[in-house]
């Protein structure tokens, strides 16, 4: 027997079916498909979790940072800051929103936009943005950007697609004055039955834009501006709803799983995370980090044959992906990291025998080397 990546059989119990089939054919009884009362719900509650004023549903996270973007009038002609590790979908929504990709170096043991790179890139380039991203569900450094960020009026998007149930300086991911947005694909902490994203904001302004631009730029007088079609449908919002019920419990069980695996791992010649994040990362991913590639894969297939799951997130950097190899900025330690990194199994379901299996087996890799 194995230890599984992720346990989509646990998340979707018995129980949760059957609430999401009663709340599905709920739905389709009230031929509410599209932003229905789930929807008002959810957003109620999910701002008062995170602590902010206004919850806005999208339909996915990508959505989430271009129409945040948007509400923050950044488009052609302006240059966005963006770290080296992320997921492609950072970079991409900045092109999508016609606006120029400027990387700024992550700190080498977690992969988190480095305020230091952020000094240095800004002495060559007009930032009018950036977006630090929540990488694996640790809170990147918000409050040391905004000191640099806020005398020069540059915007911050927050990227937590990867963060939600994790915690800044003074209270949970999304309580900042930033723009922050979420991921709720099925494989996030918080997960719909496909797509759906939101943004976070302290702002009423701003909140009615992002109603309005993911609405096609309506608003109860016509039509103010040219949005898109980024309504969420109700499925999705029952779903999210439901599976808040759940959600602070299974963020505490990922943070006591990557607990033992800090205890049981921590002396070994491998590179973890600081173990200051154990208590405020959301937990979404466990990397390590090994000598270099080469060693990285091997230990996938050692894993492999043991029938553990692992997964390389990322296997390139963003400043080594085609369509990103010209942009300009700071780009050493994006590539280094992705080298070296490896997940390993994370979901809030792993047992005692599980996490030990897994830590076996990395200790019998290593000596076996
Ligand atoms: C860091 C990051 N940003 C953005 C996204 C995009 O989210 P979505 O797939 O919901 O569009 C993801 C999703 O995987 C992500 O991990």
């Amino acid at each position: 027997m194995g230890v599984p990546i992720y346990n989509f059989k646990e998340l979707h119990n018995e129980e949760l079916r059957t609430e999401a089939k009663r709340r599905i054919s709920e739905i389709i009884d009230k031929n509410a498909f599209v932003e229905g009362e789930y929807n008002v719900l959810f957003e109620k509650e999910f701002a008062q979790m995170q602590q902010a004023k206004h919850c806005l549903l999208v339909a996915n996270g990508t959505d989430a940072i271009e129409i945040a973007l948007q509400a923050y009038d950044i488009g052609h002609g302006d240059k966005v800051g963006i770290p080296t590790i992320s997921f492609f979908a950072t970079a991409e929504a900045v092109i999508t929103q016609g606006a120029t990709p400027v990387f700024i170096d992550v700190d080498a043991e977690t992969g988190l936009m480095d305020p230091a790179s952020l000094k240095r890139v800004l002495k060559e380039h007009k930032l009018k943005a950036i977006i630090p991203v929540h990488i694996y569900g640790m809170p990147a450094p918000i409050e040391e950007l905004e000191a640099i960020c806020r005398p020069l009026n540059i915007k911050i998007v927050e990227d937590s697609a990867q963060g939600q149930g994790g915690y800044l300086k003074n209270g949970p991911i999304g309580s900042s004055n930033n723009l922050t947005t979420f991921s709720f694909y099925p494989t996030k902490n918080l997960a719909a039955f496909g797509d759906a994203g939101a943004i976070l904001t302290q702002d009423d302004n701003l909140a009615e834009k992002i109603k309005s631009i993911r609405n096609h730029g309506r608003s109860p007088n016509g039509h103010i501006l040219s949005g898109k079609n980024s309504r969420c449908d109700s499925i999705q919002a029952a779903v999210l709803h439901l599976k808040l019920r759940k959600i602070t419990q299974q963020n505490e069980q990922r943070k006591q799983i990557a607990k033992k695996y800090h205890e049981k791992l921590k002396n070994l010649e491998i590179g973890l995370l600081p173990a200051k994040y154990l208590e405020t990362s959301s937990w979404h991913l466990y990397p390590i980090r090994m000598a270099n590639r080469e060693q990285k894969y091997a230990l996938q297939q050692f894993l492999k044959a043991k029938e553990i799951g692992s997964a390389l997130f990322y296997e390139k950097s963003l400043p080594e992906e085609r369509p990103l190899m010209n942009a300009a900025g700071e780009k050493q330690v994006g590539p280094q990291f992705a080298a070296q990194c490896i997940c390993l199994p994370l979901n809030p379901f792993l047992t005692s025998d599980d996490i030990n299996t897994v830590c076996d087996a990395i200790k019998e890799f290593l000596a076996s080397r």
